[in-house]
């Protein structure tokens, strides 16, 4: 019989797990698929009953689940517990059990790329499910010092105060400075929006951006311009996904072809996303 895992998310219509997921169980012969489920914020708590009841093996979760999800799960680890989201879910006999790779996920991406965070002052912009993780990780691996800027401040205090880093409103943006700057916001999805300057930009050795539509942000293609180290946001969402397989299955998949595939799709949907003629990165 084949087994069923999928993502919940609203929208889920333009993921890329499906890909690299559908892919890795083929590549290895294990008969499960996976498939994407919109679910809207007001359907989860019954969509998480389905999963028991349809006896869905496994789930990624999305935005806008993944702090609310706890709440209805029968256990979660203390990785979960510290970043207070959950992206994993695995159907252990009946019983839903959280966890969450996306830390794993960033700190990959760092690896990939040889660059040490031991030390290191990092901002990140932004304060939802994607920052929580991204905190994590950048404390787990040693940063010195770890500054949040978001819109809406209160929300940068509060995650601030539960990892103790520093918090910063998004009108003091202009004046961020460090080693690392992340970008764990949705500016730039789907549009040629940058969250900052040229002139912020330069004052950082490292650029990450955890959007990956378009693949080459404006954002990373200012620090592009501006000869940078850049990690573009595919790369954090194959190892949370590689980590997320290795959960399901115990076994380890194919991480060269998952990303060729992630790659390749991401180009092919990007097309209304690219530049205009006529944009500039400045
Ligand atoms: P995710 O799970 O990807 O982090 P999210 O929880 O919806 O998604 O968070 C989106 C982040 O992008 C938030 O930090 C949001 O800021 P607010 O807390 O003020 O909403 C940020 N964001 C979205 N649009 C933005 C914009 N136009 N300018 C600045 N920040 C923006």
């Amino acid at each position: 019989m084949y087994k069923v895992y999928g993502i919940i998310g609203y929208p889920v219509s333009h993921s890329l797990s499906p890909v690299m997921h559908n892919l890795a169980f083929r590549e290895l012969r294990v008969k499960a698929v996976y498939g994407a489920f919109p679910v809207k914020p007001e359907d989860l708590s019954q969509a998480i009953r389905g999963v028991k009841a349809l006896g869905i093996s496994g789930l990624s979760v999305t935005i806008p689940h993944k702090v609310e999800v706890i709440n209805l799960l029968d256990e979660i680890d203390e990785k979960a517990k510290e970043i207070g989201a959950v992206n994993t879910i695995i159907n252990r006999e009946g019983s839903l059990f959280g966890t969450n790779t996306d830390w794993i996920g960033a700190l990959k991406a760092f690896q990939e790329v040889e660059v040490s965070l031991s030390g290191k002052r990092v901002v990140i912009l932004g304060a939802g499910g994607a920052s929580l993780a991204i905190i994590y990780a950048m404390i787990t691996a040693g940063a010195k010092e770890i500054v949040v800027y978001n819109r809406t401040f209160e929300k940068a205090k509060e995650v601030a105060e539960r990892f103790s880093v520093l918090a910063y409103p998004w009108e003091a943006l202009y004046d961020a400075y460090g080693d690392i700057l992340i970008n764990a916001t949705s500016v730039g999805l789907k549009s040629f929006d940058s969250p900052v300057a040229k002139e912020v930009v330069s004052r950082f050795s490292v650029v990450m951006d955890s959007v990956y539509i378009p693949l080459e942000t404006k954002l990373l293609a200012i620090a592009k311009e501006e000869n940078k180290i850049t990690i573009d946001g595919l790369k954090m969402l194959l190892y949370q996904g590689v980590e997320q397989f290795k959960l399901w299955t115990s076994l380890m998949p194919p991480v060269e072809k998952m990303r060729e595939a992630i790659y390749r799709e991401v180009l092919t949907m990007e097309v209304d996303f690219a530049p205009r003629k006529g944009d500039k990165t400045a």
